[in-house]
C-alpha cells in the first residue's frame, strides 16, 4: 500500500473499467450514506461514469431519492433550459434517469441577473448541505478543475471565470460545434470549496491527459497545475485508465 503518497492513484486497464470501479465506489457510498452529499462534473469523461450508475440504479444497486447533489460549474447567460448548459448535459446524462429529488439537485443558475450574488447563494447552500461527501473531479489536458484553469492566481471561493479560448473550444461540441456560441464566461466552484470536500476522486482517461496526470502526481503543487492541489487533501484519488496513466 503507497498509504503516504497522496494522492492516490488507482490505474484500471481501460475507460470502462474506470467508470465501472467508480460507480461502484459511488453506489457503495450511497450504499452506506443514503443522504450522500455528491459534488458532480461534467466533461466527456464521466458520460461512460454516469451511464454505469444508471445501469446500476436500474439493478436497484444506487437509490438517489435522498442524495443531494452539486455541479461543478455552469455557463454565464444561459437558462437552465438551454441545451448547452450543463444543467441540461446532467439531465441527459444521468438525472433524468435516476431517482434524484427535484429539491436535491443543485446548480449555479448561469442566468442569474447577480453573479457574485449567485456564488454566495451557492457556497451557502453548500454549507447548509453539510458540504460535500464526495467530490467526483475531471480534469482538463492544462490541469485545471471545475473552471480553475491555470494562473498565477487561483480563486478560493465559487467565482465567475472568463473561459479561455481552448477550453471553449473543447466545449463547442454542447453548442454545434461552434466555439464562437460557447458563452465566454462561466460560474465555477472555487479551490478551496472543492478542497472542502471530505473525500476526492478526480477521474482522467485517455492519453492526451497522460502529461498533465503526471505533473498532478510528480510535480509540485503550483497554480499552473490547478488539480496538483489534491495533493493537499488527506483523502483524494486519481483513477485512471493505463493511456492516462503512461507517463507515471
Ligand atoms: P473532458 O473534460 O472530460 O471532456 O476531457 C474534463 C475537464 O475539462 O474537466
Amino acid at each position: 500500500m503507497s498509504s503516504a503518497r497522496r494522492p492516490r492513484v488507482v490505474i484500471l486497464p481501460d475507460e470502462t473499467a474506470v467508470a465501472r470501479a467508480l460507480a461502484g465506489r459511488i453506489a457503495d457510498a450511497i450504499g452506506r450514506n443514503p443522504r450522500l452529499v455528491l459534488g458532480l462534473p461534467t466533461g466527456r469523461t464521466p458520460i461512460e461514469l454516469y451511464r454505469e450508475l444508471v445501469a446500476l440504479h436500474e439493478k436497484g444497486r444506487a437509490d438517489f431519492s435522498q442524495v443531494t447533489t452539486f455541479n461543478l460549474d455552469e455557463f454565464c447567460g444561459l437558462p437552465p433550459a438551454d441545451a448547452g448548459s450543463y444543467r441540461s448535459f446532467m439531465d441527459r446524462h444521468l438525472l433524468a434517469h435516476v431517482n434524484v429529488t427535484p429539491g436535491r439537485v443543485n446548480f449555479l443558475n448561469g442566468a442569474a441577473p447577480d453573479a457574485d450574488a449567485e456564488c454566495v447563494r451557492y457556497e451557502d447552500a453548500i454549507a447548509r448541505a453539510g458540504g460535500i461527501d464526495l467530490q467526483v473531479l475531471g480534469i482538463g489536458t492544462n490541469g485545471h478543475i471545475g473552471f480553475n484553469e491555470p494562473a498565477r492566481e487561483l480563486h478560493a471561493r465559487t467565482h465567475r471565470v472568463t473561459l479561455k479560448p481552448e477550453t471553449r473550444r473543447s466545449n463547442a461540441r454542447l453548442f454545434g460545434g461552434d466555439p464562437a456560441k460557447v458563452p465566454a464566461e462561466a460560474l465555477s466552484m472555487g479551490m478551496a470549496t472543492i478542497l472542502a470536500a471530505r473525500r476526492i476522486v478526480l477521474v482522467a482517461t485517455g492519453a492526451a491527459k497522460a502529461s498533465c496526470i503526471e505533473r498532478v502526481i510528480n510535480g509540485g503543487v503550483t497554480t499552473e497545475v490547478p488539480a496538483s492541489f489534491l495533493q493537499l487533501h488527506a483523502d483524494a484519488e486519481l483513477m485512471v485508465d493505463e493511456s492516462a496513466a503512461r507517463e507515471l
